[in-house]
């Protein structure tokens, strides 16, 4: 159903002559977002009929006769706005909604690729856009579909790869040639095959981006990746001059740093690294210069920064980005580190423990992020996740102070920055490593409102700030006591203060632990050799165990397996529990972010209809009936209210 959006008529230019007009229109803009009865049909028909060169009343008339069901009336009416004005905003979006509620999902998106080049630096129509084709369910591979997908990448930060990357390969897994040689059965088939096999890829651009991107979650595409790189690496003999095989030793080199070589190696692989390193520093100190298909094929093994002479080579166009994200990036990164504030020495154990474990492993490395999108008031941004707050929220008419606890590599306070209208953001953190990628990124989409501190959620004990919006997701369960790091947050906050807080569950994470019981623990210090060989072992069983673990995408890269299977501190909740502390607390519970429409139904049929929502115990109940729901994490509000 439409929702009419009201800022659109605002922007009509308004003469004197117009004014009556204007007047009646608003008039009728009110009257159609308020009610729909025959009297309003009448009404607005009226004056549509008075006006019939104005698009708005045929526009108003369409969404009308959507509202009462009357399709074909609509379809008529917004149609001819449309005829009257191509760019007609109101009529545009009511079209579309129609036709993806009655299933006509690629008319809607045609819909809105008209409006992306009428208004192509909208970000609501691209949100629009990407959210309608990521949700189609496609029955077959189409290159309209795939230059879809590729237009949402390069559109970079509309969203986070891994926000679309379960839709690209589905999309993807439906390209029979694509398929077939996945399926190569051997290391030494497949590089005989190796021809056939980059000529698929060169056909199919779409995964060649994407990988650049973000890790893949599909073990059909990683072993077709992994066979790929060792065929590179196996067969220097290849093709020298041929620029094809380097784009794609490239793209492959981007997305093993940015899985952080989660593939590891096998002996053979290890040796003949060893023979190319040697190689090419041989060579670099004789001062002649190295196939450049001999670093790409280096750097998708290790990253370039770890070699001096990466430093002084004067890279190519098309392996810029390779350079600037191997080894500029990670320099830059370095020289940040200082100029970061602490808050004070980190010296509890279990704080000293896991900021060494994110000074190894920053979690996560991104490459792009979800920005494009409209800032938004503290009041839209409680609507939007669909919470109810018990009395007045913070105070939107000053600038919102903001702190994300535990902010990580920056996605999380980079968001923020940008989702809260007129705020301002303390970001702070136990790693250096993950405050220098953040501040990097930070500062690379220009972003001014976010200050990045030092230090650990216990040295605020004394702190004097307060805060109107507190978040911590994925942190308070990696305290030695959450609990004491949550009363030390709510300590922060204003009255009336907010707080969205994401924590792991019992339930969802049980298949875990059978998997920890059943492979045994990995021996400390935990290296990232340990987590390939761990992960590898699992991949050769196969089976139950890995059926369980490829169900999260963390398994895919190595900081986000190393949080997901060997933290150094983890705690589980139940949603009882959860309750329990939020008690102790005095802290209400806001509710979920973002439930669907289904989950809401099955809350609140089970509960006390729809204030269920609202009930831990009635969440309680869903979940056990609903083990994986918050697979992710449950990630919620709460509101102090003293
Ligand atoms: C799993 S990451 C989550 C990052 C981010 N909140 C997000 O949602 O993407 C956990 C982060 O919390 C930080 N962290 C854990 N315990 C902390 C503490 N006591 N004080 C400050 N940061 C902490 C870690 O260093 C790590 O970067």
């Amino acid at each position: 159903m439409t929702v009419i959006d009201k800022t659109s008529f605002e922007k009509i230019n308004v003469d004197k002559k117009n004014h009556l007009f204007y007047q009646q229109l608003q008039a009728m803009v009110e009257l159609c977002s308020s009610d729909h009865s025959e009297d309003t049909l009448q009404k607005i028909s009226a004056f549509s009929n008075a006006y019939p060169r104005s698009s708005h009343g045929y526009a108003l008339l369409g969404i009308t006769y959507s509202k009462r069901s009357f399709f074909d009336a609509a379809f008529i009416n917004l149609q001819k706005a449309l005829l009257l004005s191509p760019i007609d905003e109101t009529a545009l979006t009511c079209l579309r909604a129609l036709l993806q509620d009655r299933g006509r999902h690629e008319d809607g998106i045609t819909i809105l690729e008209r409006c992306i080049s009428i208004n192509p630096a909208d970000p609501i129509v691209w949100q629009k856009y990407w959210q309608s084709v990521k949700s189609i369910a496609y029955e077959e591979y189409t290159e309209a579909t795939a230059k879809r997908f590729i237009k949402i990448l390069d559109k970079n930060n509309l969203i986070r790869p891994s926000q679309i990357i379960s839709s690209i390969i589905r999309l993807l897994e439906k390209k029979q040639n694509l398929l077939e040689i996945s399926r190569i059965e051997t290391q030494s088939s497949f590089n005989s095959e190796l021809k056939r096999v980059i000529s698929v890829l060169l056909e199919t651009p779409l995964l060649l981006r994407i990988i650049e991107l973000c890790p893949i979650p599909n073990i059909i595409f990683e072993i077709l990746l992994r066979r790929l790189r060792k065929a590179f690496l196996l067969h220097d003999n290849l093709e020298t001059s041929n620029n094809n095989y380097l784009a794609i030793q490239c793209s492959l080199a981007l997305h093993c740093f940015t899985n952080e070589y989660i593939y590891g190696e096998d002996k053979e692989e290890t040796q003949k690294l060893r023979q190319l390193e040697q190689f090419i520093s041989d060579v670099v100190s004789e001062g002649a210069s190295v196939p450049w298909r001999h670093i790409a094929c280096l750097a998708s093994y290790r990253p370039l920064h770890k070699f001096n002479w990466s430093r002084n080579l004067k890279a190519p166009v098309h392996m810029t980005d390779l350079f600037l994200r191997q080894v500029h990036h990670i320099d830059y990164e370095l020289s940040l580190r200082d100029s970061i504030p602490s808050i004070d020495l980190i010296t509890e154990d279990t704080s000293v423990a896991v900021k060494e474990q994110y000074e190894d492993n920053p979690y996560p490395r991104w490459v792009n992020i979800g920005i494009l999108q409209k800032s938004m008031t503290i009041s839209e941004i409680i609507n939007l996740a669909g919470i109810r707050i018990l009395s007045n929220g913070p105070d939107s008419s000053n600038q919102l102070k903001i702190l994300i606890a535990g902010c990580g590599t920056g996605q999380h306070s980079i968001e923020a920055a940008v989702r809260y209208a007129n705020s301002y953001i303390t970001a702070i953190d136990l790693s250096l490593s993950s405050l220098s990628f953040a501040l990097r990124q930070t500062r690379e989409l220009d972003i001014e409102n976010i200050n990045y501190l030092h230090g650990d959620i216990l040295d605020l004990i004394s702190w004097e700030n307060r805060f109107d919006v507190i978040e911590t997701t994925g942190v308070l369960h990696h305290m030695s006591d959450p609990m004491l790091g949550w009363r030390i947050l709510k300590r922060c906050l204003k009255p009336k203060g907010l707080m969205r807080v994401g924590l792991y569950s019992s339930l969802a994470r049980a298949g875990l632990s059978v998997v920890k019981e059943n492979m045994g623990e990995l021996e400390r210090p935990i290296t990232n050799q340990k987590i390939y060989d761990y992960r590898n072992k699992i991949l050769d069983i196969a089976g139950v165990e890995f059926e369980k673990l490829a169900r999260y995408p963390d398994f895919f890269s190595t900081s986000e397996l190393r949080d997901l299977l060997f933290h150094v501190q983890e705690h589980t909740f139940t949603l009882i529990e959860i309750k329990n502390m939020l008690n102790e607390l005095d802290l209400v519970f806001c509710g979920f972010e973002t439930v669907d429409e289904n989950t809401k139904q099955a809350v609140s049929a089970g509960g006390k209809g729809p204030d269920s929502l609202f009930s831990l115990d009635a969440w309680h109940n869903f979940e056990q009936l609903n083990p994986h729901y918050f697979s992710g994490m449950y990630t919620f509000w709460v509101q102090r209210l003293d």
